[in-house]
């Protein structure tokens, strides 16, 4: 890791989310840590909680209960603005683009930069210029191959897309991304074209969040991992000291999470199991 702050403190912080859907437990007192610089893989079963968990995160979900804190401060979000206000940009699995912009438009969507003076605020005239700038400046900086900004994002393979859609991402977040499958979507080579991206994103100094299904990429770029299993994280481990074999028997429950190495053990608490809490329905 290349961040100049320190490793043990935290970015984004949850702790104690909640989530009913009626009957429905989708979040049960789950915590969060993500740290300046890394990239954090997501696993978990299907319907373990990991989407509610990231929407909470973003804004898109309001916690029934529980704290979210950014760089030490307490932060409530009440919609996807409030997230994204606050420097946290996402990128879904469903290739989030608009087909028929093109790649400066995409950048710069609802974003737009104005001309100086009344042509912009008055006629709100769009300072084309400046925008096609800044975005062949977005995608050299983060080495993206593109013939040109002015292409359609329909003419682009999915790989390209989702490329723009990381790279807008990146260009507006200032504390973090969140990407949830962004690779679900796309085959092996265009898997590895995302994934180089978001190792150069973080590079960039902007730490990721990667929700992910598939074990060879989360080892592949991951630095940490959250497992997440009914609804809350069991276990925060480093890729580097586990093994895919481990994580796969904590997440689907055949070892218990005590059986491996959690980081920072000392502040993250091991929570009991869930099928040992008495009342776990709303
Ligand atoms: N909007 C919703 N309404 C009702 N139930 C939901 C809703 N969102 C998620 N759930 C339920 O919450 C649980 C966790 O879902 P989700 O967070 O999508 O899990 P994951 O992303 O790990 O597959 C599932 O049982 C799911 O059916
Ligand atoms: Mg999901």
């Amino acid at each position: 890791m290349t961040t100049e702050l320190s490793s043990d403190t935290t970015l984004l912080q949850a702790r104690g989310l909640t989530k009913h859907y009626g009957h429905v437990v989708a979040m049960d007192n789950c915590d969060f840590d993500l740290r300046p610089g890394e990239i954090l893989a997501v696993i978990g079963d299907n319907g373990a909680g990991k989407s509610t968990l990231i929407k909470s995160l973003t804004g898109a979900v309001v916690p029934d209960a529980g704290e979210l804190s950014l760089a030490g401060e307490r932060v409530h979000f009440r919609n996807p603005l409030d997230a994204r206000l606050a420097g946290i940009e996402t990128v879904y699995q469903e290739l989030a683009v608009a087909a028929a912009l093109d790649i400066t438009q995409n950048l710069y969507l609802g974003r737009e930069i104005r001309q100086a003076g009344p042509m912009g605020s008055v006629l709100r005239r769009l300072d084309k210029k400046a925008m096609r700038a800044g975005a062949a400046q977005q995608m050299a900086d983060l080495g993206i191959r593109i013939q040109s900004i002015r292409q359609k994002v329909e003419t682009l393979s999915g790989g390209q897309r989702q490329a723009v859609a990381v790279a807008r991402a990146a260009a507006w977040a200032t504390n973090l991304v969140i990407m949830d499958e962004p690779t679900a979507a796309l085959g092996v080579r265009e898997t590895n074209q995302v994934l180089d991206l978001i190792l150069r994103v973080r590079d960039h100094g902007l730490p990721v969040v990667l929700i992910s299904h598939n074990m060879p990429n989360v080892f592949q770029v991951a630095d940490r991992i959250h497992i997440h299993r009914l609804g809350r994280r069991i276990a925060l481990v480093e890729s580097a000291h586990t093994s895919m074999e481990e994580v796969v028997a904590v997440m689907t429950g055949a070892k218990p999470p005590t059986s491996m190495h959690t980081v920072g053990a000392d502040e993250i608490a091991v929570p009991a199991l869930p099928q040992d809490k008495a009342d776990n329905n709303g």
